[in-house]
């Protein structure tokens, strides 16, 4: 009777969070209602991380004497990673946001693989199913918290490179089977109450030691640039470590957080690889850009450069401007100066929309959460396939920080590596203008055709720089002509 009450205030509170998780994603899938999804779902974690203290009504006799000790630890900790992660995401950069997010997709497998060590080391695993659904999770948990240090360690310089062996696969898939063999001996051990050759803590030890191995092995071949996808296939794995740990521990909103988080990072990665053609394990297997190299004189032409301010008069006297923003704003950080710009467009009676592509950025959603930030309208935001259309009897496409969502090759030349990606059609708009600091390429590192077309000029500068001189030019025009 004394464990039941909190016992089953617990399993109520973890079903309410369940739902907060679910109800939170759901509103996650908007960029209008995402930050309100956010503050549920975290509404839902903070409600099951409170109702777990309810735990110490059911402690056994062994563990008592450490009550005291042990929820000082669970709140310095929580107090210490929650100030921690507070702080990192007020300061966060929006162009640092994948390395971020690797980091704590990181943690997250490692903590599926730090309650798996808990209950292998302290022998709490009872009978074959558990021991089996334990060592999953701290295999899944244990690659995906050492392959997103490794992919933190590349989206933030640490790694420079990609390293590359000859016979890396048939030896990552060598560690893999040995891990998966040590399990098979624990799971034998844990049956037979005895595990052959080494004591079974030395068996867990090796078990741990091959599958960090094995993360590591498996994402150092990746270049930097496939990050975001990898990242984004970490996170499913982590979600389903977390929900098998869940499995195990009896817990209800773990298990239903895992699973959520899981089938969202699955999901997730399955649209990139769509958005950019590829197969995942196109991905994880494949030299994004490095094999497809173009051959020089490829593309002949020159780019043909004009003024920030000559370009932003054009807009002015334009009737309709197709905006496509890329990973250059949001390296820049140039939103708010792009929608100031936008406001005397609008100002002038200039019909303006924007159009986002799926991978435009380095981040899914990167591009509709900067426009938010900056305050632009939800209602002059586009996805491709709403807009494509559009652009045939657009005036002006400018292009801003963007190079491979636009590159026609994806159209016509079958040996690049972006063929078959869908892209937005700024080709087609009577002018196109495209921000950007030089001739530097996009993330495929490819050239880009459009940038020599006829109805195509270059606006060269840093798109922040580009952006104040186009307020200046149309504000040079006078109060009158803006208006
Ligand atoms: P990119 O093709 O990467 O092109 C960005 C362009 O921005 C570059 O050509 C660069 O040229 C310019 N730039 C950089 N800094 C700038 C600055 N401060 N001011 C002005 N321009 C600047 O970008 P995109 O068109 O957004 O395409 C995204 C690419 O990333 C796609 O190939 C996509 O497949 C890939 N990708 C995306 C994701 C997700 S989920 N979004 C995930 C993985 C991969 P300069 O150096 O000459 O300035």
């Amino acid at each position: 009777m004394f464990t039941m009450i909190p016992n089953l205030v617990i399993g109520a509170v973890d079903l309410v969070a369940a739902f907060l998780f679910l109800f939170g994603l759901k509103r996650m899938s908007s960029p209008a209602t995402a930050p309100s999804g956010i503050r549920v779902a975290g509404v839902g974690m903070i409600a099951a991380v409170l109702a777990s203290f309810l735990y110490v009504f059911s402690v056994g006799g062994a563990a008592k004497p450490h009550l005291m000790v042990n929820i000082a630890l669970a709140v310095l900790a929580l107090a210490v990673g929650g100030a921690g992660a507070w702080l990192a995401g007020r300061k966060v950069a929006m162009t640092a946001m994948p390395q971020m997010v690797a980091i704590y997709n990181g943690m997250g497998g490692g903590a599926a693989g730090g309650i798996a060590a808990v209950e292998l080391f302290g022998g709490k695993t009872h009978g074959a199913t558990e021991l089996v659904v334990t060592l999953l999770g701290a295999l899944i948990g244990a690659v995906s918290m050492s392959g997103s240090i490794i992919a933190w360690a590349k989206l933030n310089g640490v790694i420079k490179k990609p390293l590359r062996v000859k016979g890396q696969q048939v030896f990552n898939a060598l560690l893999m089977a040995v891990a998966v063999a040590i399990g098979g001996v624990i799971v034998y051990g844990g049956i037979v109450g005895a595990t052959p050759l080494f004591y079974p803590i030395t068996w867990i030890c090796a078990f741990f030691a091959f599958a960090l191995v094995f993360g590591v092995a498996m994402t150092l071949p990746i270049g930097g640039a496939d990050m975001p996808v990898v990242i984004s296939i970490y996170n499913a794995l982590t979600g389903l470590a977390v929900g098998l740990e869940g499995f195990v521990l009896h817990n209800p909103a773990l298990m239903i957080a895992g699973m959520v988080v899981g089938a969202a990072g699955l999901l997730l990665t399955l649209l990139m690889a769509k958005a950019m053609n590829r197969s995942v394990s196109n991905v994880v297997f494949t030299n994004f850009g490095e094999a497809a190299k173009q051959k020089p004189g490829a593309i002949k032409g020159t780019e043909r450069a004009v003024e920030a301010s000559d370009a932003a008069i054009k807009m002015r006297y334009a009737s309709s401007v197709i905006i496509i923003p890329g990973y250059g704003l949001a390296a820049a950080q140039a939103q708010q100066k792009l929608y100031e710009f936008v406001k005397l467009l609008l100002a002038a009676k200039v019909s303006v929309k924007f159009a986002i592509h799926p991978v435009a950025g380095r981040m899914p959603g990167q591009m509709d959460v900067l426009l938010a930030e900056a305050g632009v309208p939800y209602d002059m935001i586009f996805q491709l396939d709403d807009i494509n259309d559009d652009f045939a009897t657009t005036d002006v496409a400018l292009v801003i920080g963007a190079n491979d969502v636009v590159n026609p090759a994806a159209r016509t030349d079958k040996a690049s590596p972006i063929f078959g990606m869908p892209i937005l059609n700024a080709d087609k708009a009577k002018q196109v203008y495209v921000v950007k600091r030089g001739e530097g390429k996009g993330y495929s590192g490819i050239v880009n055709g459009l940038f020599y077309d006829p109805n195509c000029n270059m606006v060269y500068g840093d798109a922040q720089t580009v952006l104040v001189k186009m307020i200046e030019g149309v504000r040079g025009l006078g109060t009158a002509a803006a208006a």
